[in-house]
C-alpha cells in the first residue's frame, strides 16, 4: 500500500527566552550566539507543560488538517528525546489524551533525527499493509535537560512539538527515498542521562545534564548531512538541482551553510526558523516542515529533502514528492 503525509500540526510554548535573557544567567553574549549559531530566541516549556502535553497539541493540529477522528488512528509514535518519564513511553499519554483508542503507541528514542526514523517506521507499516492511519509527533521539554551554567549547550536549544499524520493512499506514495545511520562509537560525543517529567525532574546534580563535545558533533554533522543528502537525492533518481526546497536539521546556521555550500544549494532553496527556536532536537524538522507548508514554501508537487543529524551519532534524510491532497 502507498502512503502519504495528509497532515500537519506545531505547538511552541509561549515563554519566550532571548539571547540577552540569556546573557543574565550565564557567561554569553547575544553577539556570540548570533554569529556563532544563527539563533536569537527559543521557546522554554511552561511549568506545567512537558512533552507529551506539546505532542498532543501538534497531534490535534496535524488530524485536524488531516481531517481524520483519532479514533481511526492504529498508530501513535512519539519521537523525543526528553519523555515525561522512564516508562511508559509519552506515546501512551499522547494516545489517551488524543482518545485514540484503537492506536498502537510506542517512543522512538532516535536525537534529532528522531523526527524522520519515527516518520520512515510509520511509512513501513502501512507499506507492509499493517495500517492504515499514523500519527507522528516529535515533541522536546529538551530545556529540562540544560545545565544553565554550561555556555556551550544552554544557548543552542529550546522546546516545542511538530506532528504529521501519514495515511494509506491508492494512487502513490510522497516518500521517494530515505536514509537512516548510526555511527554508536560517537556515542559519548552528545547524550542525556535521564527523563524530563513535568515540572521537572532534574536534580542539581550536573550528572543529569546534557553532555555535549561541540567541536566534534560540528564535524560530524557537516559530513552527515551532505552524505545522507546526496545519498538520499540519489535514492530517488534525481539531481540535487530538482530539490525545490531543502529542511536541514536546524541545529547551527554555519553547520547549514557549510552543507548548503558542499552540496551547492542555493540559500534561498532552504528553510530556516533556526533564529526564532534554536534546536528543537527531534521536533525541529517536524516544525520545520509544518511552517513550511504553512509559509507556503512547500507547494502540492514539489520535492523537499529533510535531513537530520545528532547524538548517537545518527543521520536521516528521506526525499519527499509534496502531495497531501488527493
Ligand atoms: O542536534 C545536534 C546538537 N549539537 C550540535 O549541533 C552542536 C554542533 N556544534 C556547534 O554548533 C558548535 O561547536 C558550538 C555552537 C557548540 C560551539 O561553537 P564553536 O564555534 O565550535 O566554538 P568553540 O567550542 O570552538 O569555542 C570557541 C570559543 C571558546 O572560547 P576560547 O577557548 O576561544 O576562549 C569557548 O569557550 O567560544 C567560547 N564559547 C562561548 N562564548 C560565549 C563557547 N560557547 C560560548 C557561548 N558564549 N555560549
Amino acid at each position: 500500500m502507498h502512503a502519504r503525509i495528509t497532515g500537519w500540526g506545531k505547538y511552541l510554548p509561549q515563554r519566550v527566552l532571548t539571547n540577552k535573557d540569556l546573557e543574565k544567567m550565564v557567561d554569553t553574549s547575544d553577539e556570540w550566539i548570533v554569529t556563532r549559531t544563527g539563533i536569537r530566541e527559543r521557546r522554554i516549556v511552561g511549568d506545567d507543560e512537558a512533552t507529551s502535553t506539546m505532542a498532543v497539541a501538534a497531534g490535534r493540529g496535524a488530524l485536524e488538517v488531516a481531517g481524520l477522528s483519532p479514533g481511526l488512528l492504529d498508530m501513535v509514535i512519539v519521537a523525543t528525546n526528553s519523555p515525561d518519564r522512564m516508562m511508559p513511553a509519552s506515546a501512551a499519554l499522547v494516545q489517551h489524551a488524543l482518545g485514540a483508542k484503537n492506536a498502537a503507541a510506542f517512543d522512538v528514542v532516535g536525537a534529532c533525527s528522531g523526527f524522520i526514523y519515527a516518520l520512515v517506521t510509520a511509512y513501513q507499516f502501512i507499506a507492509a499493509g499493517a495500517y492504515e492511519n499514523i500519527l507522528v509527533v516529535a515533541s522536546e521539554a529538551i530545556s529540562r535537560a540544560m545545565n544553565w551554567e554550561d555556555r556551550s549547550t544552554s544557548v543552542l536549544f529550546g522546546d516545542g512539538a511538530g506532528a504529521a499524520v501519514v495515511q494509506a493512499n491508492e494512487h502513490a506514495t510522497d516518500m521517494l527515498s530515505f536514509v537512516l545511520g548510526n555511527d554508536g562509537s560517537g556515542a559519548d560525543l552528545l547524550y542525556i542521562p535521564h527523563p524530563c517529567g513535568m515540572p521537572t525532574n532534574v536534580s542539581n546534580d550536573r550528572r543529569y545534564y546534557m553532555i555535549m563535545e561541540g567541536r566534534a558533533v560540528f564535524k560530524f554533522a557537516v559530513t552527515a548531512m551532505v552524505e545522507a543528502s546526496k545519498q538520499v537525492i540519489d535514492g530517488a533518481g534525481l539531481n540535487i538541482a530538482d530539490i525545490d526546497l531543502f529542511i536541514p536539521h536546524q541545529a547551527n546556521s554555519r553547520i547549514t551553510q557549510a552543507a548548503i555550500k558542499a552540496l551547492d544549494i542555493p540559500s534561498d532553496k532552504v528553510f530556516v526558523n533556526l533564529d526564532r527556536y534554536g534546536n528543537l532536537s527531534a521536533a525541529s524538522p517536524a516544525v520545520a516542515l509544518c511552517e513550511a507548508v504553512e509559509q507556503r514554501r512547500l507547494k502540492e508537487g514539489d520535492l523537499v529533502v529533510l535531513v537530520a543529524f545528532g547524538a548517537g551519532l545518527s543521520w536521516a534524510a528521506m526525499v519527499l514528492r509534496w502531495q497531501p491532497g488527493a
